[in-house]
């Protein structure tokens, strides 16, 4: 969701501005823009769509020692060029990206902008606009106005700001949305992400909110709003340019379909010690044993891994596990326990809604253990503590690794806990040992991709709609397994507790609709989910099964290899990632980049 990326000191910035938003692609955008310049000119290029449109039209940009650019997911305004960032003040002087929503610009366009001609609908050209009418018609300097108008503007923010007439800084602030500042040697670069720095530095400086850094080609100055100078170390990332290349592969989400076994592995080595032993830092076990309840808060698929996890948690540790979707936790926090403690799933660790209930939890002293990918990322930073998922960067929108990552990693700390507190159930589960059959498991699943994309040719073909069924852990799969296929295939998809459809949803069910049924764990279980297999298909339904190997029956479209009943969120998963997979593919749609989504959802 809205990327930016800049750059001072370069001479070739118009190239390294294009490269860093190819790699901020994957975030999700609609339009996308840069502004490049010299002590002589400067050159603002736009364009709607990909930034391969973009790249068609920059052809013979200045030769810039400056430059900032923006991928836009829209929020305010539709995705047309005018409404596309860079945005420039009434006069051209200024040149404003920004990614966030600033909540009240109706508001300052009233107060302080009569007369000002705007060319699009966004909240950011009235940012830029109030800048360069507070310099020009009040006559602030620049960094003066710029702080006034962080004073004036309420909302989420990361902006990036150059002066036309004064080329060799950039302005930065942000509030909630995520920046980062990039150091190399004679340049200093702005991004969303490290991701996409990566070819030009491997060092990196954290901005935190309502701070202001004034980035020059040898300086960066990080301020607060009242313009005290703070001192801030520097870090170096562990990213590897490798991990972020399809390599041969059609679709990043094909790559991280089939890199699972090796993340699980190496989630093994991870968290476990040289003896073999399950090892989960002793500050996080132990805030886990002083809560009476754990509240896991998440959004889409990361929500998805925690219920996946709620049933090995609570057997293991002992504790009550409870769920909060997190955009509506953001306003509405229930009745909580006397001794909370809120864990909080992240693949981006970036995501608005999440990190809102974060900041309340942080407000209220409750302690938080942010499980992400992405090291020194927002929730991880502001979180008590973090384990992260080991899982390399995921970059194709529909999230699969990060997923059976996100379960594995929360097996760990239900071990490590359960161990700790002496629990039978937890020393005689052999974590280590099960989590390697599941790596095995996935590898199986993975080397029948010809039979699964053929049966999802013939079960999904043109349809409209479709229904995952399930009970028990298999239950909780089937709402990861409909969003990943509604969400690129475009097929309306519904994930049900196999018991629940005839209570209503049964109506539904006509000739040819497609039920898929996930069938794995107790033989007792499984015959009720076969029974309701057969109630769809006496009213028409196509069935498909996917059924652990050792229940299978004649008939069963796709087995996988039995694995420990904690750990089939992970492996009956795969089918479901690898059928929403060639549906998308099928139907010759962006596998990668479904229309709308994002990958990072850093609004609210
Ligand atoms: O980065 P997060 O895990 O916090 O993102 C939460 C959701 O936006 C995300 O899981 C989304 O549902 C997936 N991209 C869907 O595949």
């Amino acid at each position: 969701m809205c990327g930016i990326v800049g750059v001072v000191g370069s001479t070739n910035a118009t190239d390294i501005l294009i490269q860093g938003l190819e790699k901020l692609e994957y975030r999700g955008y609609d339009s996308a823009g840069i502004f490049v310049a010299n002590e002589n000119q400067g050159q603002l290029i736009k364009s709607v769509g990909r930034i391969a449109d973009l790249k068609a039209k920059v052809g013979d940009a200045v030769e810039g020692t400056i430059g900032i650019g923006h991928t836009r997911w829209a929020t305010h305004g539709k995705p047309t060029e005018d409404n596309a960032h860079p945005h420039r003040s009434q006069t051209e002087r200024f040149v404003l990206v920004h990614n966030g929503v600033i909540e009240n610009y109706l508001q300052i366009k009233e107060e302080y902008l009569t007369g000002h001609t705007l060319k699009g609908q966004t909240d950011t050209e009235i940012a830029v606009h109030l800048i360069g009418k507070l310099v020009e018609e009040d006559g602030m300097d620049v960094l003066e106005a710029f702080k006034k108008a962080l004073s004036i503007i309420e909302g989420s923010y990361a902006f990036a700001l150059i002066d036309s007439e004064n080329t060799d800084t950039i302005y930065v602030a942000k509030n909630k949305s995520p920046l980062l500042i990039g150091l190399g040697d004679g340049y200093n670069m702005i991004c969303s992400d490290a991701i996409a720095m990566i070819r030009e530095t491997n060092e990196y400086m954290e901005i935190h909110d309502k701070e202001l850094v004034v980035v020059t080609k040898d300086s960066v100055e990080v301020q607060d709003y009242q313009g005290n100078v703070i001192e801030r170390d520097s870090y170096t990332a562990e990213l590897d340019l490798s991990d972020i290349g399809k390599g041969t592969y059609p679709f990043y989400m094909l790559k991280e379909i089939d890199e699972q076994p090796t993340v699980m592995r190496k989630l093994i080595s991870k968290y476990t010690d040289e003896t073999g032993r399950v090892t989960v830092d002793d500050d996080i076990v132990k805030a886990v044993q002083d809560a009476d309840r754990l509240y896991i808060i998440a959004a889409g698929t990361s929500y998805h891994a925690g219920f996946a996890s709620k049933n090995t948690l609570e057997a293991l540790t002992g504790k009550p596990v409870e769920l909060g979707i997190a955009s509506e936790w953001g306003y509405h926090m229930p009745l909580l326990s006397q001794k909370p403690l809120f864990i909080f799933i992240s693949q981006s660790g970036e995501t608005a809604d999440s990190r809102q209930v974060l900041v309340k939890a942080n407000e209220l002293g409750i302690p938080s253990l942010t499980v992400t990918n992405v090291p020194g990322s927002t929730l991880s930073r502001e979180a008590s503590y973090t384990m992260l998922l080991h899982a390399g960067p995921e970059i194709a929108v529909a999230s699969t690794k990060a997923y059976t990552a996100q379960v594995a990693t929360l097996a760990f700390l239900a071990k490590a806990v359960g161990e700790a507190s002496g629990k039978a159930e937890a020393k005689a589960f052999d974590l280590v040992h099960e989590l390697s059959i599941v790596a095995q498991s996935i590898e199986a699943t993975l080397s029948e991709k010809d039979v699964i994309a053929e049966k999802v040719e013939t079960l999904l073909g043109n349809t409209r709609n479709a229904f995952y069924i399930g009970r028990g852990n298999d239950y909780y799969v089937t709402m990861e397994a409909a969003l990943k296929l509604k969400e690129i295939s475009y097929i309306q998809t519904e994930g049900f507790a196999a018991g629940e459809l005839k209570h209503g949803t049964i109506s539904l069910i006509e000739d040819g609709t497609p039920v898929l049924a996930l069938i794995s764990g107790d033989e007792a279980v499984a015959a009720h989910t076969r029974g309701n297999v057969q109630e769809v298909v006496a009213r028409g339904a196509n069935a498909l099964t996917i059924v652990e190997e050792d229940l299978a029956r004649e008939g069963d479209d796709i087995l996988v290899n039995k694995v420990h009943p904690f750990l089939t969120a992970i492996s009956m998963v795969i089918p479901a990632q690898l059928i929403a997979y060639f549906a998308s593919l099928q139907r010759g749609l962006d596998v990668d980049k479904p229309r709308n989504l994002a990958k990072s959802v850093t609004v609210e």
